[in-house]
């Protein structure tokens, strides 16, 4: 997945994402050269070098903290963190889509659960050399608000954030659950916190309605921000209009699985942009992610109000070169 000519892509998806870790740990991939000032974003309280990031699902253990900083990221959304280790969905579970630039994951939300992640997080934010700001994802399989507290209470010590995972309804009569949960794991993840600032990722979405109910709930249960957007399950295939001809992959029970990430995210992350920010108003940071594989697709999110972007499907295709790429192009508009 990492390196320049991009050789991991000979590789399985998994064994790649691993083998890229393992350089990262050990420092085999060049180091981006420090942050142009102009760069720089004030914004949740803190200071980013640059606003390009890694987003959720690329380091879940917080264990190649040190890797992203020196391959030029401005921060790192670290996890899903779960309340509990669990290994995730079994058999193939993560598949390319290289004519697409795209992949399909249903890895399941694998975690190795608290210690291991508190500990990585810990031992990277204690050292002051450390400058990077890490987020960190918190989920809960069951939904509970417990979870949410108590992950969020595990993690705010180091935190630049806390990011909680929602899923978009399919139909309006989903709305009203979904907001209910919505409630509640907002002030859970408060009661944990602090004052760290508890950000909510949002599922994709076309529905302005939608999306104004999420933000406008969220933000009255006491949410600083959000980020948009995570993946595109197979029963919302229809938003992918601009994803190209795919055969959508099947698990090991033969049934369509997982969610899409690649270029043809970036309308619905631009779309959902746009509307976040003119629902939430100028000063609720927002972090746009979905599609972005070049300094243009940056802008563009940028451009459409969100105050950081995220990437992590582009970094498999084109390697940590992206990100240099993405801040040179930044840096000149
Ligand atoms: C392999 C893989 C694992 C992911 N795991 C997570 C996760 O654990 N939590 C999460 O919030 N998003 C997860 N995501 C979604 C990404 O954070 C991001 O929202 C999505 O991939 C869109 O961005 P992209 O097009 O730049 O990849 C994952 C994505 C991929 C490709």
């Amino acid at each position: 997945m990492m390196l320049p000519m991009n050789p991991l892509l000979l590789l399985p998806p998994e064994t790649a994402h691993k083998a890229a870790l393992w350089a990262l740990k050990s420092r085999l991939v060049p180091a981006c050269p420090p942050d142009a000032g102009s760069l720089r974003v004030q914004i949740l309280g803190r200071e980013f070098s640059n606003p390009v990031g890694l987003s959720a699902g690329a380091d879940k253990q917080a264990e190649a903290l040190p890797g992203w900083q020196r391959i030029g990221f401005g921060f790192v959304e670290a996890g899903t963190l779960m309340p509990a280790p669990r290994k995730g969905n079994t058999g193939t579970r993560l598949w390319r889509l290289p004519k697409q630039n795209s992949v399909i994951n249903w890895l399941g939300l694998p975690s190795r659960g608290p210690d291991v992640f508190v500990r990585n997080l810990r031992r990277f934010t204690e050292d002051t050399r450390n400058t990077m700001p890490v987020g960190v994802s918190i989920a809960s399989t069951e939904g509970k608000a417990e979870d949410f507290e108590q992950l969020a209470g595990l993690v705010a010590p180091y935190a630049a954030y806390i990011a909680l995972n929602i899923s978009c309804p399919n139909t309006a009569e989903d709305l009203g659950d979904t907001l209910q949960s919505l409630k509640s794991h907002i002030r859970a993840a408060r009661n944990g916190a602090g004052n760290c600032p508890v950000m909510v990722k949002l599922g994709p979405t076309d529905d302005a309605d939608v999306l104004k109910m999420l933000v406008h709930t969220a933000l009255e249960a006491g949410a600083a921000g959000f980020i948009a957007t995570n993946t595109v399950p197979h029963d919302k295939r229809a938003l992918l209009k601009d994803a190209g001809e795919f055969e959508w992959p099947r698990n090991y029970q033969g049934m369509v699985a997982g969610g899409y990430s690649g270029p043809g995210l970036l309308p619905i992350s631009l779309f959902m942009m746009s509307e976040m920010r003119a629902l939430a108003g100028p000063k609720v940071p927002l972090i746009g992610v979905g599609g972005v594989q070049s300094g243009d697709d940056a802008v563009r999110l940028l451009k459409a109000g969100a105050n950081l972007v995220q990437l992590y499907t582009g970094l498999i295709y084109k390697g940590p070169r992206l990100v240099r790429d993405i801040k040179e192009v930044l840096a000149r508009s």
